[in-house]
């Protein structure tokens, strides 16, 4: 931890891998304060309200005005928030716009007018798409973004970078796919859903399976953003990273191997279609020589986690909204639709508080 960074913003703090990034922080000995919206509530961080160096607020990142009162007194930014995932971006191109990036310019322009010269954006190695190279990509090499999420992730990152200068040092770091057990469980992510249906007894389908992807436990996600915060400026400053571990690349028919070595008698089912195109082999060197980072969990011991907590989770309702970007992002546009989007709204049925 360096000694002149106390207190950090998470925006996203409520979410997947926002959650797991706020109480690593506050372990580390940050002061941590969460600004998010609040779509999926905000149970995932209620264990740590009772910490003295947490704060908690729900405001749409949008909102400049009530943004920037909390942003002062931070002396870095973290931005883990917006629409994630390709089919909830694709619902409403002009939502996703405002939620992504807008919110994150936004957000980036405060930082700079305040003096804020540190601000982390959580981008993705989806913008690698779809690649025949043979060599794992490296930060350097073509990106191919598939999907409106992926485009819009390079878009930020540009914009981002082309804002630096000697009071702003943005740092990207491009988070392979996520998985493991976090407060605010996502089940749309391909490790979590197959595990857990797994656990249910259910067929695995699986389309096409031959797509390589890198996978990075949300705990060593967290771990990263981390290990930039207590690096140097010089290292990091306007720095994109890949970030996961090559021991972490695998196929998608690899990984429903891995549940059936877990949890065995599990029915796969191989299908022709691929549904989502992606297929890229990712380096991560650069982010292991710069900031010494090492991923900490593999898929197995991911899947293990997984299904450990499931049998914890009586009855727990792996197709519920809230553990679905898209079913849930579905309802915020219907009712934005119906009542306008005035201030961070609620999913109906779910409750939530500003702290
Ligand atoms: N999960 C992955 O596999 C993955 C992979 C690569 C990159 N990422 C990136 O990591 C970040 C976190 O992803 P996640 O899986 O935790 O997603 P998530 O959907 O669980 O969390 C996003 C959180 O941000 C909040 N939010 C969204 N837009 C907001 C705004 N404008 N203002 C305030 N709060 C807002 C939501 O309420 C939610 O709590 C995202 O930026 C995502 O693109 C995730």
């Amino acid at each position: 931890m360096l000694h002149d960074i106390k207190r950090v913003a998470v925006v996203g703090g409520a979410g997947y891998l926002g959650s797991a990034l706020c109480l690593h922080l506050l372990d580390l000995g940050y002061e941590v304060a969460s600004i998010d919206a609040h779509w999926f509530g905000d149970e995932a961080i209620s264990s740590l309200r009772s910490r003295p160096s947490f704060t908690s607020r729900q405001i749409d990142a949008l909102h400049a005005d009530e943004v920037t009162p909390l942003l002062r007194g931070c002396q870095a930014v973290v931005w883990v928030a917006g629409l994630v995932g390709d089919p909830a971006c694709d619902l409403d191109p002009g939502f996703t716009y405002g939620c992504n990036y807008r919110s994150a310019l936004t957000l980036a322009e405060i930082c700079k007018w305040l003096g804020i010269e540190r601000f982390i954006f959580a981008s993705s190695c989806s913008v690698y798409g779809q690649s025949n190279e043979v060599a794992r990509l490296t930060e350097e090499s073509l990106t191919n973004p598939l999907s409106f999420y992926a485009r819009d992730k390079l878009v930020c990152e540009k914009a981002l970078r082309a804002m630096s200068d000697e009071t702003f040092h943005p740092t990207i770091l491009r988070l392979s796919t996520l998985f493991g057990w976090s407060n605010r469980m996502r089940f749309d992510l391909v490790v979590n859903v197959l595990t857990a249906k797994a656990c249910k007894g259910e067929t695995l389908e699986i389309c096409g399976g031959g797509q390589r992807r890198p996978f990075l436990h949300v705990k060593d996600a967290a771990r990263a953003f981390a290990s930039v915060l207590s690096s140097n400026l010089p290292l990091v400053s306007n720095e994109i990273f890949n970030v996961g571990g090559v021991e972490n690349n695998h196929r998608i028919l690899d990984i429903a191997n891995f549940v059936c070595s877990e949890i065995p008698d599990t029915n796969v089912e191989y299908l022709s279609d691929v549904v989502d195109r992606r297929d890229y082999d990712v380096d991560f060197s650069k982010i292991t020589d710069a900031l010494s980072f090492k991923t900490a969990f593999s898929v197995p011991e991911g899947i293990a986690e997984i299904r450990g907590r499931m049998s914890q989770s009586n009855g727990i309702n792996i197709t519920d909204s809230v553990y679905i970007n898209e079913k849930t992002t579905r309802q915020l546009i219907n009712e934005i639709r119906r009542n306008g989007y005035h201030h961070a709204p609620m999913v109906p049925g779910l409750v939530g508080s500003a702290a």
